[in-house]
């Protein structure tokens, strides 16, 4: 049985769910027997996913849009609700990373788009969900922070403030929507592996994260879960860590004066 049978029939829309830890997200509440709504901008990549949700007993269907644009959110949303009536669980998880450029080489052109992927694609989706929640009497909104919103990558300016954005928008959000019975909180994802990197680079990329690995797609879907779930009833406005432990550290381990290596083993314990 799944670990939140309260999400059995909800109608979930994952943004970005064509791949990576929206793919994740997306397959994992469809085995929680939700009703799966699989965006992605990649028309053939949402549906390979919904058809594998499907494949495996579920229940999906594939809702290819550019989060970016208000027409093609429109399109998506009344498609979903003709199909199924309602939205009680939005995913905002689309996001461009690339191309990543010095401050020196950014042009206004890269700035929009990032900008209008990230941050103006999260309003969109959010501003058509969040109508059909309250009258459906409330309803949950995970959007996908990331560390750069607190701590910022080299070359990243337009994503980490992008990410800002989605954090500052979850919080005012959460006071808007609160007497709706509407959640709204964040996830933020430390370093997850969705290029599909080697053993090798796997455990080089492990080092200095304080787990000891890099995080798996399928890390993000539990708290993904949880905060969709009725045992969330009470977390709103709230942007959830899942990095194993990068954003507590001060120190990267290949800097730091002590060197998990020299831990006590448990041997000597
Ligand atoms: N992977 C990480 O380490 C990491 C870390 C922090 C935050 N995040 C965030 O998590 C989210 C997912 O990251 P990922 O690594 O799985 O990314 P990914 O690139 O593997 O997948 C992103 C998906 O979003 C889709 N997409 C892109 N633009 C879109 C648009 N305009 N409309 C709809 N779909 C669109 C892509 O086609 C792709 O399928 C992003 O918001 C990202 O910023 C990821």
């Amino acid at each position: 049985m799944s670990s939140h049978p309260d999400l059995a029939g909800k109608v979930v829309i994952v943004t970005g769910a064509g791949k990576g830890i929206g793919q994740a997200i997306a397959e994992r509440f469809g085995a929680a027997g939700s009703s799966v709504v699989v965006n992605d901008v990649d028309d053939s990549s949402a549906r390979a996913v919904a058809n594998g949700i499907v494949d495996t007993g579920g229940t999906a269907m594939a809702a290819p849009a550019d989060v970016s644009d208000g027409e093609q959110v429109a399109a998506m949303f009344d498609t979903v609700m003709s199909t199924h009536g309602t939205v009680d669980v939005l995913v905002n998880n689309a996001g461009l990373v690339s191309p990543m450029l010095h401050f020196f080489d950014a042009d206004e052109a890269w700035w929009r788009r990032i900008i209008d992927v990230n941050l103006t694609g999260h309003f969109l989706c959010c501003h058509r969900a969040a109508r059909i929640m309250a009258k459906n009497g409330g309803g949950s909104i995970i959007n996908m922070s990331s560390g750069g919103a607190t701590r910022a990558h080299r070359s990243f300016t337009a994503y980490d403030a992008s990410k800002g954005g989605i954090e500052a928008l979850t919080r005012a959000m959460a006071l808007d929507l609160g007497p709706y019975n509407i959640r709204v909180n964040a996830l933020m994802p430390g370093s997850i592996d969705t290029a599909g990197l080697d053993a090798d680079a796997r455990a080089y990329r492990g080092v200095n994260i304080p787990a000891g690995r890099i995080g798996d797609p399928h890390d993000m879907t539990g708290p993904a879960l949880f905060l969709a779930s009725d045992d969330a009833s009470y977390v709103t406005g709230d942007v959830i860590k899942v990095d194993g432990g990068m954003l507590a550290q001060q120190r990267s381990a290949t800097v730091d004066i002590v060197h998990p290596d020299t831990f006590p083993s448990v041997d000597d314990l």
